[in-house]
């Protein structure tokens, strides 16, 4: 969370950075800043509570020309979003400018000790501590790396930094531990941010930087070292993707643009990897571990948020596929319990972003206890997908809108081929392996079909965008979606949901249902069918409103339920792919007729790098 953007070059610079800094308001977006040392080496900035578009209008008046700048979108951690708690923060003579995602978790401490000495604060944020501190040892040492160094060396926590000052004006610091920070290579400019989406306008070329690495940007050009100031060779590598995969292309949002993209991006989990003559997969990045995966005594998957229910599908589908037990646990959990964990264990981490701090957490934790790291994640060349032993991406493309949809998808799709490829290791049969490989390269075009249907699902929403509460039900396989449906709802229509296994819903939900709660089943013709429609009959009895998922041809249902939407017959295991998509377009609508901000959800950010 947060976004940061530095640039050394020759371009226009202050709508370089609000350009940069609206690229990655996804990260967070309560209050924004830059500062820019201008042609005579002065400090000047602006910080302003609100979004980025606040910040471009209030800086219409800074006429600045400059070389050198930083700029940054705010996720609050520490202090209020306010124009004061907004970051760049300062030392106390306005001389050096800092920007940070993360959080200084000594800072308290830190700012006690600087006080003593006589230094003094403006805001309530860790990160004016961090500032301040540079300035103490810049006092001592009058060398602003080194003194970067000596600061960076004192703090707990988190940073992805970069800053600027006019002690040394040619230069940006920048650094890292535990938050993202990429470097963008140009034709005689240089970059510095949080993440390659405010980096691709300009250059393809960048450097991850590594825990506990910092660069030095100067108009000549770049060195990477360790904060220990140790030499680190640093490989530049190619983004690879196109600012127009960034872009909205003509949709209202980015979330409804990604909900469309979904038979696209569903196909390209699978392409180059699905052997549908074989029943069989292709996993390249696993092929390091293959054959200790076959054996593995057990599989823990662990994320947060919309991958976390990916991750439950994941279960249902290793356990049955490849009779290899699984357990799913939230990476915030997990790291903090101090899990009982094998040599022969596998953990996989499930991220979109591939930066969720409780999850990149949660990879040291499993390093430690000598289990095997597997990642699926979508961001190429993100901190978990780095950390972790071997890994599939999922290939999903940049997603922007804060809830997740396609990649949610793609998680699904490549657990899928993952529970086939372990399957296949294992007792599946050739013919299975066949059926379920068909199955799932017919899946797009089934996708399709649904997303033809939107009109009829916003028709729905209209009827019941005013509630206050929903209740989603789902069993097996579906029960994870009921989640999945629940908290796209919450996210961003902000009306209330709880999802549930619909057995469960007579241990308590029950007591909820009346004649103004719509309940939204997750009904697909397979094994437990009957038995949904069981609990279906008990939400009738009580009055309940009744949206039913199920498959076309189902007609049955009609007569129960108040609206029925349909998807297209699958194997049972792969309903998950399908079922999803309805009741993505339903939050979507209905928080479009509420008049929600549907891409930035208020207190919600995409990339959550604080713990
Ligand atoms: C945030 C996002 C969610 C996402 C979760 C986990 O809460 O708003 O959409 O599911 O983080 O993110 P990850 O990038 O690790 O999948």
């Amino acid at each position: 969370m947060c976004g940061i953007i530095g640039y050394i070059g020759k371009k226009e610079i202050v709508p370089l950075l609000l350009t940069g800094l609206k690229r990655m308001e996804y990260r967070g977006y309560d209050s924004a800043g830059l500062s820019i040392l201008d042609s005579s080496s002065e400090l000047k900035s602006i910080k302003k509570k609100g979004r980025v578009n606040d910040l471009e209008l209030a800086s219409m008046d800074l006429n600045v020309k400059g070389i050198i700048g930083i700029a940054h979108t705010r996720w609050a951690t520490h202090g209020y979003p306010n124009d004061i708690n907004a970051h760049p923060h300062f030392d106390t003579k306005m001389n050096i400018s800092l920007v940070h995602n993360g959080i200084i978790e000594n800072y308290s401490i830190i700012k006690q000790k600087l006080i003593q000495e006589g230094y003094s604060f403006r805001s309530d944020t860790d990160t004016e501590v961090l500032a301040v501190l540079i300035e103490r040892f810049y006092d001592k040492v009058k060398d602003l790396e080194y003194a970067v160094r000596l600061a960076l060396n004192e703090v707990n926590g988190t940073f992805g930094i970069a800053l600027i000052s006019k002690y040394e004006p040619n230069k940006i610091i920048a650094a890292r531990r535990g938050s993202p920070l990429i470097l963008g290579i140009g034709d005689n400019e240089y970059l510095v941010a949080s993440d390659a989406s405010a980096i691709i306008e300009h250059t393809k070329n960048v450097i991850y930087l590594n825990d506990d690495e910092m660069a030095i940007l100067s108009p000549d050009g770049f060195i990477t070292k360790t904060i220990a100031n140790k030499k680190v060779k640093s490989e530049i590598h190619q983004l690879e993707f196109d600012l127009e995969q960034i872009e909205k292309g003509g949709f209202e949002h980015f979330m409804l643009k990604e909900i469309f993209e979904q038979t696209q991006t569903i196909r390209d989990a699978m392409r180059g990897r699905l052997l549908v003559d074989e029943g069989n997969v292709k996993l390249g990045g696993l092929r390091s571990v293959r054959d200790r995966i076959r054996n593995a005594r057990r599989i823990i998957i662990t994320a947060c948020g919309t991958s976390y229910n990916s991750a439950l599908v994941g279960e249902y589908l290793i356990e049955q596929l490849a009779h290899i037990p699984v357990e799913v646990e939230y990476a915030s959990e997990f790291r903090y319990r101090s899990p009982i964990l094998f040599e022969d264990d596998f953990v996989i981490f499930i991220s979109q972003s591939g930066e969720t701090a409780d999850t990149y957490a949660a990879i040291q934790e499993a390093k430690q206890r000598g289990a095997t790291c597997l990642g699926i994640v979508n961001v190429v060349g993100s901190s978990i997908a780095r950390a972790t032993d071997a890994g599939i991406y999922i290939h999903a493309g940049p997603e922007i809108g804060v809830a997740s949809t396609k990649a949610f998808t793609s998680q699904l799709t490549v657990l899928s081929l993952l529970a086939l490829y372990l399957g296949r290791m294992r007792n599946l049969s050739t013919i299975d392996g066949i059926k379920i490989a068909k199955e799932l390269e017919a899946l797009p075009d089934k996708v399709q079909m649904i997303l033809n249907g939107a009109s009829e699902i916003e028709r729905i929403a209209n009827e019941y965008y005013q509630s206050r509460n929903f209740l989603y039900l789902g069993r097996g396989y579906n029960f994870p979606i009921a989640l999945e449906g629940a908290l796209k709802l919450k996210e961003i229509s902000y009306i209330h949901a709880e999802g549930y296994p619909a057995a469960e819903m007579k241990h308590g939900p029950i007591a909820l249902i009346d004649k103004n709660m719509p309940v939204v089943v997750v009904a697909p013709k397979d094994e437990i069918y009957e038995k949904v429609v069981s609990n279906i009959e008990e939400v009738k009895a009580r009055e309940g409103r009744v949206i039913a998922i199920t498959n076309y041809g189902n007609t049955d249902l009609e007569k129960l339920v108040d609206h029925c939407i349909y998807i297209p017959d699958t194997l049972p295991l792969l309903t998950p792919i399908l079922t999803v998509i309805p009741l993505q377009l339903l939050a979507y609508y209905t928080a479009r007729l509420l008049g929600r901000d549907i891409d930035k959800p208020r207190n919600l950010a995409k990339s959550v790098t604080v713990e």
